[in-house]
């Protein structure tokens, strides 16, 4: 089965064509950064407009790296939520338009199921159940995963997401957009342990989340007396350190409360060195193993989401032939 994967939620247009058989074949991502850069941040109207510029090509480069015809596609994958609805609305009209013409399946992907299942696209898969810890801009969750579309909640951020709190976090330090990958460069020039910010919820005795305080800790350091912007690569090290200490207390925790040993890490977040070395260095310490996505596949791409609708296929959903747009920008 080859499935040919469009995503386009937020500021990545990918397109990718997973064969069940013979695995990735092709994988073509653009990002948006340098058109969002002088705003800040998303602006979701050009967004759009991108991905509509960009989609065509993309289609055509990956087809050509797979050396796959169109005509050779069985069933086409797309994100349909969450993300911005301009933008989902275009990946979610390329591939119905595609299953139309094609005469294929087209799958509604969850965002975020392409995020947790793309750790079994590397060669060294875990096997499942296993914890899944998802960390991007929008959601900060930990899940119970025993199977494709088999995902129990065990807890989740109540406000800011890790990723929204990385980025606010770079906005206050001055950093450009995206923050993450920013400040945590940042931090990695200096040293934690100077200021004392919060760890939200450590003790909280759940395996909820919530950075918000987090963000106003570091408004109220930044904005007192005495601030030298020379002290910014400390603080962005000890607010990389209080963000990644509660989010390896609180996976530690749900491996603990549900017996299972392997771990899964993914989202944008889950490409933190320190977020890595950290996990990496508890898990061995019990025997217990963490499994990441392949850099490329940890920030949005085509390809978690043609193999997520590959696995859905072959888990026995039909997917649609009718051109039936289905985004659902708040799934
Ligand atoms: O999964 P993703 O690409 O998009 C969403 O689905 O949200 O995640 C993007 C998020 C952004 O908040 C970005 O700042 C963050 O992941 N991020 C990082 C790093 N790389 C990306 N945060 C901390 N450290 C990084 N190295
Ligand atoms: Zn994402």
């Amino acid at each position: 089965m080859k499935v040919l994967g469009i995503e386009s939620s937020c500021d990545e247009t990918g397109v990718a064509l997973y064969d069940s058989a013979r695995g990735l074949l092709g994988h073509r991502v653009h990002s948006q950064i340098d058109l969002h850069a002088a705003y800040g941040g998303v602006v979701p109207e050009l967004a759009s407009r991108d991905h509509i510029r960009r989609l065509p090509l993309l289609v055509r480069e990956t087809l050509a790296e797979a050396g796959c015809a169109l005509s050779e596609i069985d069933a086409l994958a797309y994100t349909a939520g969450p993300g911005l609805a301009g933008a989902l609305l275009v990946g979610a009209g390329a591939a119905e338009a595609l299953a139309l013409a094609l005469d294929v399946p087209a799958l509604p992907i969850h965002h975020l199921e392409g995020h947790l299942l793309s750790p079994l696209l590397a060669a060294d898969a875990p096997d499942f159940p296993f914890v899944a810890l998802l960390v991007s801009g929008g959601h900060t969750q930990l899940m119970r995963v025993t199977g494709v579309g088999e995902y129990e909640l065990l807890g989740e951020s109540l406000d800011d997401a890790a990723g929204e709190a990385f980025d606010k976090t770079a906005k206050l330090l001055g950093l450009g957009y995206p923050g993450g990958p920013q400040l945590a460069a940042l931090a990695a020039t200096g040293s934690a342990g100077r200021f004392r910010l919060p760890r939200p919820m450590l003790n909280s005795g759940d395996l909820d989340f919530s950075f918000s305080g987090l963000k106003t800790a570091v408004l109220n350091v930044v904005s007192a007396p005495g601030w030298q912007a020379a002290d910014a690569a400390d603080l962005a090290a000890d607010f990389q350190q209080a963000v990644v200490e509660v989010l390896v207390r609180k996976a530690l925790a749900a491996l603990r409360s549900t017996g299972l040993q392997r771990l899964v890490v993914a989202g944008g977040v889950g490409a933190n060195r320190e977020l890595r070395a950290q996990l990496d260095r508890a898990a061995a310490r019990r025997g217990w193993r963490v499994y990441y996505p392949e850099a490329e596949l940890c920030t949005d791409n085509g390809a978690m989401i043609a193999f997520a609708g590959a696995l859905r296929l072959a888990a026995g959903a039909g997917g649609s032939r009718e051109g039936r747009i289905a985004i659902r920008p708040r799934w």
